[in-house]
């Protein structure tokens, strides 16, 4: 049967299996930023993103945090569950960067006195604002989906901060979205990539993510490249040991 495809999204494409429950996303070495308003590519960025996600995601889930994630298939595809996504973008921020220093005047680099969740409506016509509690009960989003997006928000920077200073990276900032199953039970979902963090080197502060292409700094294939190595060789060791 030929693949049906569902979505055809800016990095990745979503597609239909046999298994109505189950949907195959397939990462694209495409990128854009600020709303599509800036294109590229670069070789490996599907193979970072989707292997990344994959082993996050399974070592997220050895911590106790559901997640969509099934399995991986390929260098740049995994099967997740079939989720209904909230709209809503979780960003959890460790260290003043982009729009949170914008916001309040803060240096970027500014280490924050407690970690920062923010809520964004996810509209791409509406540039996927940040909004209150208020405006997301007006758009029939429920009080309990946004408690549960804030709490796991925070648990994953909780496990995640950790994972990336054992491998000399500091988590600045990343964003999570949350989808619910067919049977009611909210879960992490997407992706978590150099795309959708902020990834600085502990040593040297050398941005290690999309920010390279964001700002036009050089060197993206080979920061993707390297946040991959890093993520994969401990996971490597880990099943050594
Ligand atoms: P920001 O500082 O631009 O608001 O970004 C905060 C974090 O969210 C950063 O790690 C990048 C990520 N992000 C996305 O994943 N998708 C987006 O569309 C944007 C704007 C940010
Ligand atoms: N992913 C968003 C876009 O396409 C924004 C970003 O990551 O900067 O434009």
């Amino acid at each position: 049967m030929p693949e049906e495809m569902l979505y055809e999204g800016k990095a990745k494409r979503v597609f239909a299996t046999d298994d109505e429950g189950v949907l195959l996303h397939r990462y694209k070495d495409d990128a854009t930023a600020f709303n599509a308003k800036k294109r590229g590519s670069w070789e490996g960025k599907g193979k970072t993103n989707a292997t990344m996600s994959a082993a996050l995601f399974e070592y997220l889930e050895t911590q106790g945090v559901p997640t969509h994630f099934v399995d991986q298939v390929d260098d740049v595809t995994i099967r997740t569950k079939k989720l209904e996504m909230l709209p809503v973008e979780v960003i959890v921020r460790n260290i003043a960067a982009g729009s949170l220093a914008r916001l309040l005047g803060f240096e970027e680099g500014r280490k924050l006195k407690a970690p920062i969740v923010e809520l964004c409506y996810k509209d791409d016509d509406l540039d996927d604002p940040m909004l209150n509690w208020y405006h997301f009960r007006e758009l029939g989003v429920a009080d309990e989906d946004l408690a549960f997006c804030e709490e796991l928000g925070l648990r994953v920077n909780e496990i995640l901060v950790p994972f990336f200073d054992e491998k000399g990276v500091i988590l600045v900032d990343f964003k999570i979205e949350v989808g619910r199953d067919k049977d009611g039970n909210l879960m992490l979902a997407d992706e978590i990539s150099p795309d959708t963090c902020r990834f600085w080197d502990k040593e040297t502060g050398e941005k290690l993510d999309k920010d390279r292409f964001r700002r036009d700094m050089g060197g993206v294939e080979e920061a993707y490249a390297e946040m991959l190595r890093r993520v994969t060789e401990i996971k490597e060791r880990g099943a050594v040991d």
